[in-house]
């Protein structure tokens, strides 16, 4: 075979057959292939899409370019989620702990934050000593002793994904359904879970910004796990404004906690509840039992109200090397020197949150990334106090800046300034979700 005929054949829209796509991933991956006919690949594959039938051989060639994870030991049926990356999306660091409670055993690989999404792993190193640099083994063990493992990518899981995402991110050619589908797909496969919950996000910070792309990128999710022999589920979330009230490491890890107490925001708890929701229905259905979405809500509202979420939290906070004091008394997380409120110029009703300015200032003032080995401030971000559809009075608190370094603070102070709108009229709260795909 030869690249520039499975490139041509693309480019003139034919469908690829899957030995075609196989053979190109193969070679990619092994470096015989160079980036410049791989990235007019990814280019002919954004304007001429792929059906189901390529997108999953390209899935399946990305998942045989690596290791996958067995997770037998841990459970004869285990369920992961995914969340395509969102503002203040802390909602891994609830649900996780609450399923684990009821039963259902989870051994995770997260990952980091780049740009102006959000990682896991960052979030967790917020607590002093924790650990997410689990050898597998330990992983798996840990996994089987107290139901509940999260810990950082170990195997080489799909490293053709690493190379073509890496290629992708510099040509131009993210944005496509079929390329983005394959590559957050190969990752969930290799990761060993049978059950798999997605929470695409859809609005003006997330990945797509309309409901259609969304739900094209879902199904073909969906569509993919299935022809591979997965259990899915993928629900589609709004991110037009921040999810919660804090953007930032500590703070999102202080909202998680409280969250698990009982005292959580009010859209983050309905969205977390959700999403653990479809996690315990997989797992039920999956092992056979009768399973109920209406009796897995309550079980898992039971175990917020409890606090046998909280106690799984506090066992993994523990088990990985992490200070339970912080669990107990969030207020021992970083904290940053000083905190710079930005008030409502007028009185009415927020109208908007918009969720990437707010991001791009907990960015500015050192929670995130721009390459992979710069530092992060795990103490810094912003704590937004109002969310679309709350009555304000001029002067009234919109949002708290956690500063350490007043380099970009005024960058970020207009960024989130400009972020809130505010309505002389009420306004609805928006809709959490879309829709759920089963
Ligand atoms: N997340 C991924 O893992 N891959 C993509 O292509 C986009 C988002």
């Amino acid at each position: 075979m030869h690249a520039v005929d499975i490139i041509e054949k693309k480019r003139d829209g034919e469908a690829l057959s899957p030995e075609e796509i196989k053979w190109f991933i193969q070679a990619y991956t092994a470096d015989d292939i160079p980036d410049y006919q791989a990235a007019a690949f990814c280019m002919a594959v954004l304007l001429r899409g792929m059906d189901t039938a390529e997108v999953t051989a390209l899935t399946l060639a990305m998942v045989a370019s690596g290791d996958t994870l067995d997770l037998s030991a841990v459970g004869d049926y285990v369920v992961d989620k995914h969340s395509s990356g969102g503002v203040g999306d802390k909602t891994s660091l609830v649900v996780l702990p609450l399923v684990a409670a009821l039963g259902v055993p989870v051994a995770k690989m997260s990952g980091r934050g780049l740009g102006l999404s959000g990682g896991t792993l960052d979030k967790l190193e917020a607590i002093a000593g924790f650990n997410v640099n689990l050898a597998e083994d330990v992983l798996i063990a840990q996994a089987q002793r107290i139901g509940l493992a999260l810990g950082g990518q170990t195997r080489q899981l799909a490293p053709a994904d690493g190379k073509l995402y890496a290629l992708r991110d510099v040509t131009g050619t993210v944005p496509s359904i079929p390329l983005i589908a394959s590559s957050i797909m190969s990752k969930k496969i290799a990761a060993g879970a049978q059950g798999i919950v997605l929470d695409v996000k859809v609005g003006e910070g997330a990945f797509m910004e309309s409901i259609d792309a969304a739900r094209e990128l879902a199904a073909m999710m969906v569509g993919i796990g299935r022809n591979v022999g997965r259990d899915m589920v993928a629900l589609l979330s709004s991110m037009d404004q921040p999810l919660g009230l804090a953007v930032g490491n500590a703070l999102e890890v202080a909202e998680a906690i409280h969250t698990l107490r009982g005292d959580g925001p009010a859209d983050f708890v309905a969205h977390s509840l959700e999403v653990a929701a479809h996690m315990l229905y997989l797992a039920e259905a999956g092992a056979g039992r009768p399973a109920d979405i209406d009796a897995a809500r309550g079980a898992l509202s039971a175990a917020l109200d409890d606090g046998r979420g909280l106690d799984k939290f506090r066992q993994m906070v523990s088990a990985q090397g992490g200070d339970p004091r912080m669990v107990d008394e969030p207020s021992l997380l970083p904290q940053a020197a000083q905190t710079i409120t930005v008030t409502a110029p007028t009185g009415g009703y927020v109208a908007r949150v918009a969720a990437r300015p707010i991001a791009r200032a907990a960015f500015l003032l050192g929670a995130g990334r721009e390459r992979k080995d710069d530092k992060i401030d795990p103490a810094v971000g912003v704590r937004v106090a109002v969310k679309v559809g709350d009555a304000v009075s001029a002067g009234d608190v919109l949002a708290t800046l956690h500063v350490n370094d007043s380099a970009a603070l005024d960058q970020a102070r207009q960024l989130v300034e400009a972020a809130y709108h505010i309505s002389a009229e009420p306004v609805a709260r928006p809709p959490l979700f879309h829709g759920v795909m089963r």
